[in-house]
C-alpha cells in the first residue's frame, strides 16, 4: 500500500483522544480525532477511510447509529468500537452490527496496537477481494457476448471504446444477434455500473401505457393510477436506460421523448414538478430505421439523439468462424444444468450447424443446442433439428410452418389458456423471435407481448 491506511478516531474525552492519536501516528497511521459523531459523520466522505475507532458512547450519537452510517456509506471500511467497563452486552451489540472488534476503556497502548493492526489487515483483504471482483465482472461484461471471428472482435473492441464515455448508442441487429447482451455490456463497463441498468421494450407494453411506464405518473392521472409510480426514467437516474424495439414507439411519444433527450427534463403524467434526469440512453432494434423515417414512421431528429454511436451485431451466417465456439459453449451449459454427461458434437452434426443459415441468429442456436441437448441419450450429439423456417423473417424466407406442426389443446381448456398455448408454441418455433411470431399470429407486437407474464422480459 503507498499511502498510509486513514483512520478515524471519534471520543469526546479529551485526554485518551489525543494519547490514542498519538500512539497511532508514531505507527505511521494517518489518524484524524473526532470529539463528536456529527463530526464523524463529516468525515465518512474520504473514500481512503480504511478504520473507524470509535467510543460507544458519544455526547450527540450512539455509536451503534455511527457504525451503521459508516458500514452503509463506505462498504469497505472497518469500525472497532471503544467500551466502557460493564458495557460487555452492548459490545456484543456492536459485533452483531458488524463491527470488527471492541477495546475496553483504559485503553492500552499495546492492545489498541495489536487490535488495529488486525482490523486493518481484514480490511486490506476485503477491499481487495471486491476490487478483484469488480474487475471480474467487467471483464464478464463483454466476455458474456461470444464469439472471435473479426465481426465480433470489432464489436467487443468498440464496446469497450464507448462503454465508459455518455454517448446515447443505437444498438442495431437482427432479431437474436445479442442486442441486449451487448447493452448489460456497455453498462457493465461504464462507470454507471453501480447504478442501476433498466430495460424496457416498446413493443411489449400498450401504446396507451408505454408513456406512463416511461415517466411514471402521479396518483389520480388516469382511470386506474391509484397510487403514485415513478417511471424506468426515474428508475435508471445515474445509471443506463435500454429503450428495446425503439421502431415500435408512436410518433406522440416519439416527440415526447426528443424533448427529454433535448432538455434532460421530464415531468410525470398528471404531475408539475420538473424532474431533471441523469440517465444514459441505449436503444435497440432489429428494424432499418433510416427506411422507417423514409417511410415517416420514425422521427430522423430523434433518430439523430439516440444514435450517436451506431453498434451494428452482425447475423451469425456472416461469422460462421463463431458457431463452433457458440455451439460447444451452449452444449457445457446445456449439459451441466441439466445434468447430462454429454460432451461432443459428431462431425457430421457440426456441418449440420456449419451449413445452416441461421434466421433467427444466436438466440436459435442456443435452442437447437437446447433441445438436441435434451434429447440426445449418450455422450454424443449425432444430429441436430431444425424449426422449419418461417416466412416474413427478413432472412431466408422459407417454406413456412409444416403442415404436421401443431398443437393439441383438450375441450376444458379456456379460450386464455388456449390463446396463451398457441402464442407460446408459436414463439417456440419461431425459435424465441415475437416479433416474427406476431406476424405470424397476424396480430400486433405488442397484443402478442401481453400473453407474456413479464412484459418487460
Ligand atoms: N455473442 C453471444 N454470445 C453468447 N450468447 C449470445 C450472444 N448473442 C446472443 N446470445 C444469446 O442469444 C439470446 C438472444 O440474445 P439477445 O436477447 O441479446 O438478442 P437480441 O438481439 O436482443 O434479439 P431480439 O431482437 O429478438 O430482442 C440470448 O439468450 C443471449 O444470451
Ligand atoms: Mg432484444
Amino acid at each position: 500500500m503507498t499511502t498510509p491506511p486513514h483512520l478515524l478516531l471519534v471520543d469526546d474525552d479529551e485526554r485518551l483522544r489525543k494519547a490514542a492519536v498519538k500512539v497511532l501516528t508514531a505507527e505511521g497511521y494517518q489518524v484524524t480525532g473526532a470529539a463528536l459523531g456529527a463530526e464523524a459523520l463529516e468525515r465518512l466522505t474520504d473514500p481512503d477511510l480504511a478504520l473507524v475507532i470509535s467510543d460507544l458512547r458519544l455526547p450527540d450519537l450512539d455509536g451503534l447509529a455511527l457504525l451503521k452510517k459508516a458500514r452503509e456509506l463506505l462498504p469497505d471500511v472497518e469500525v472497532v468500537m471503544i467500551t466502557g467497563h460493564g458495557s460487555v452486552e452492548q459490545a456484543v451489540e456492536a459485533m452483531r452490527c458488524g463491527a470488527y472488534d471492541f477495546i475496553q476503556k483504559p485503553l492500552d497502548s499495546a492492545a489498541l496496537l495489536k487490535t488495529v493492526s488486525k482490523a486493518l489487515e481484514k480490511q486490506r483483504l476485503l477491499s481487495e477481494n471486491r476490487r478483484l471482483r469488480r474487475q471480474l465482472n467487467q471483464r464478464r461484461g463483454v466476455e458474456a457476448l461470444l464469439g472471435d471471428s473479426p465481426a465480433m472482435q470489432s464489436v467487443k473492441a468498440l464496446i469497450r471504446q464507448i462503454a465508459p464515455t455518455e454517448v446515447n448508442v443505437l444498438i442495431q441487429g437482427e432479431s437474436g444477434t445479442g442486442k441486449e447482451v451487448a447493452a448489460d455490456a456497455l453498462h457493465s463497463l461504464s462507470d454507471r455500473r453501480q447504478r442501476p441498468l433498466v430495460k424496457i421494450s416498446c413493443a411489449a407494453i400498450p401504446e396507451t401505457l408505454l408513456e406512463s411506464e416511461l415517466f411514471g405518473h402521479e396518483r389520480g392521472a388516469f382511470t386506474g393510477a391509484a397510487a403514485a409510480k415513478p417511471g424506468k426514467f426515474e428508475l435508471a437516474e445515474g445509471g443506463t436506460l435500454l429503450l428495446d424495439e425503439i421502431a415500435e414507439m408512436s410518433p406522440q411519444l416519439q416527440a415526447k421523448l426528443l424533448r427529454v433527450l433535448q432538455d434532460g427534463r421530464f415531468q410525470r403524467l398528471g404531475g408539475t414538478r420538473e424532474i431533471q434526469g441523469n440517465v444514459r440512453l441505449l436503444c435497440a432494434t432489429h428494424a432499418d430505421l433510416p427506411n422507417a423515417i423514409a417511410a415517416g414512421t420514425f422521427r430522423h431528429d430523434l433518430y439523430y439523439r439516440i444514435n450517436t454511436v451506431q453498434l451494428v451485431l452482425p447475423p451469425l451466417r456472416e461469422r460462421r468462424d463463431d458457431i463452433g465456439l457458440l455451439a460447444g459453449n451452449f452444449l457445457g451449459r446445456f449439459a451441466a444444468s441439466m445434468g447430462k454427461p454429454v460432451c461432443a458434437i459428431a462431425p457430421h452434426a457440426m456441418e449440420q450447424l456449419l451449413a445452416h443459415t441461421w434466421p433467427g441468429n444466436v438466440r436459435e442456436l442456443e435452442h437447437v443446442i437446447q433441445r438436441a441437448v435434451a434429447l440426445v441419450e449418450g455422450g454424443t450429439i449425432t444430429s441436430f433439428g431444425f424449426a422449419p423456417e418461417v416466412p416474413g423473417g427478413g432472412v431466408g424466407h422459407g417454406p413456412g410452418l409444416s403442415d404436421h406442426a401443431g398443437i393439441s389443446i383438450p375441450l376444458g381448456t379456456t379460450l386464455d389458456d388456449a390463446m396463451q398455448r398457441l402464442v407460446q408454441a408459436t414463439v417456440d418455433r419461431c425459435a424465441g423471435n415475437k416479433l416474427k411470431a406476431a406476424r405470424l399470429l397476424g396480430i400486433a407486437p405488442r397484443t402478442m407481448y401481453r400473453h407474456f407474464s413479464n412484459p418487460e422480459k
